[in-house]
């Protein structure tokens, strides 16, 4: 359980404002479910964690439509966005009014072998299936054994963000 009392009361508004100077990169994570829905959403919260294993972490609201796919077993991608990709930022981020597979028209997406959903002229695509996840205050975080890793030949910088704006970087 989340023991919310360790927080003094003044101090949810400044971790929401700390919080906002956590420069990251910006990626979408996107899955297929059974029913053949494509979900994806916009999330910086996304971490490298181990070599071996080749593994990630993504932390998803459980509120967002996403996170409910991300059960044990599970394929997903992670999307790292280039710098003339913040159109698509907005649009997974729930900006742009659209949701679901509408989302999809924006940026160019094909399917891989096993059918994750995987964007074109990202910096990188990773495959992931999930392994495990927790649930942990309003979020979902989810590790990803990665299955298989998309890169293509650019030279476009990453896409980061901070403090509610967007840089390129690298
Ligand atoms: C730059 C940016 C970063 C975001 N990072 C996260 C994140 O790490 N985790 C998360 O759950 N939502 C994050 N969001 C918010 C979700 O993308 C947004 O709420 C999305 O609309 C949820 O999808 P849904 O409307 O289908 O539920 C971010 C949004 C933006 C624009």
């Amino acid at each position: 359980m989340t023991d919310t009392s360790l927080m003094k009361a003044t101090g949810a508004g400044r971790f929401k404002q700390a919080m906002r100077s956590l420069a990251g990169s910006v990626n979408v994570v996107a899955l297929q479910d059974p029913d053949g829905n494509l979900l994806g959403v916009t999330a910086t919260a996304v971490c490298s964690l181990s070599a071996e294993p080749p593994s990630v972490i993504v932390c998803i609201n459980q509120s967002s439509s996403l996170a409910r796919g991300l059960q044990v077993g599970r394929l997903f991608s992670v999307s790292v966005l280039s710098e003339h990709q913040k159109e698509i930022s907005e649009a997974f981020g729930g900006r742009k009014g659209v949701a679901g597979r509408n989302r999809f028209i924006y940026g160019e997406w094909h399917r891989s072998e096993d059918n994750v959903p995987i964007l074109h002229g990202a910096r990188a695509c990773l495959e992931c299936r999930v392994d495990d996840f927790i649930d942990y205050g309003t979020h979902r975080a989810a590790v990803g054994a990665v299955t298989d890793v998309h890169l293509e030949e650019m030279d476009d910088a990453s896409l980061i963000f901070v403090n509610g704006q967007y840089f390129s970087v690298g």
